[in-house]
């Protein structure tokens, strides 16, 4: 996983560009509604989401596998985030605990022992009435299907990921007993829409 996320962001500079998702924005929207200051996202990248959240004065931290996309995210935010280097499957890196969560396209790039680690582990970060988004790809996302199937809805796809797919089951199965605000389909981005996702939104 770390040789191949390090060689993407090496040999892509702009890898997803510099503008952040859609649903960063949306969800900046919830944290602000609910009072939200700090927040950890899990599967920082370069942090084009993080700028969001950090942008209007949230206290943000990350974990990310590569070395690259974290000197890439010092652009941004020099030294004012704390970014762990490492794996989300070696969680938890510190003590710290913060009121929300946001990890947008990272749990289906987990196998299923892995993703279940991380939703605990995750919760595990929240302080009491935090939130935690998880966003991840959809059966209804036209990567489905594509590939050899490795596991029950996990395909190995062209670029050499295996690319787990969500449906409402699953989101119950994982999920469930973090207690579910929400869990809706969504479209990335939102207008001509090139990828399905669900956002799940969970409350401690
Ligand atoms: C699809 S990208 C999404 C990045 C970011 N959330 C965004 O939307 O810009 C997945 C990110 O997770 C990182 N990643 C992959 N596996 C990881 C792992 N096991 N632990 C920590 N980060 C990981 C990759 O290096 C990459 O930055």
């Amino acid at each position: 996983m770390n040789e191949f996320w390090e060689s993407a962001f090496r040999s892509n500079d702009k890898m997803w560009g510099e503008y952040p998702t859609d649903n960063s924005k949306n969800v900046l929207k919830l944290f602000q509604k609910n009072n939200i200051k700090s927040v950890i996202i899990p599967g920082f990248g370069y942090g084009r989401n993080a700028k969001v959240f950090y942008d209007e004065g949230l206290k943000v931290s990350g974990i990310e596998i590569s070395k690259t996309a974290i000197e890439r995210a010092r652009k941004y935010f020099g030294n004012e985030v704390t970014i762990h280097h490492g794996s989300v499957t070696d969680m938890p890196f510190d003590k710290a605990s913060f009121e929300a969560i946001y990890c947008y396209s990272l749990i289906h790039l987990l196998d299923k022992a892995e993703r279940l680690k991380l939703i605990e582990d995750c919760y595990s970060k929240l302080k009491p009435n935090g939130l935690m988004v998880f966003v991840a790809l959809s059966i209804n996302d036209n990567r489905f299907g594509v590939g050899s199937e490795v596991e029950k809805n996990t395909f190995f796809s062209p670029n050499g990921l295996n690319l787990y797919f969500y449906d409402e089951a699953a989101i119950k199965e994982e999920f469930g007993k973090y207690n579910i605000l929400e869990a809706k389909e969504i479209n990335e981005p939102e207008e001509n829409p090139k990828e399905k996702h669900w956002m799940i939104v969970c409350k401690k």
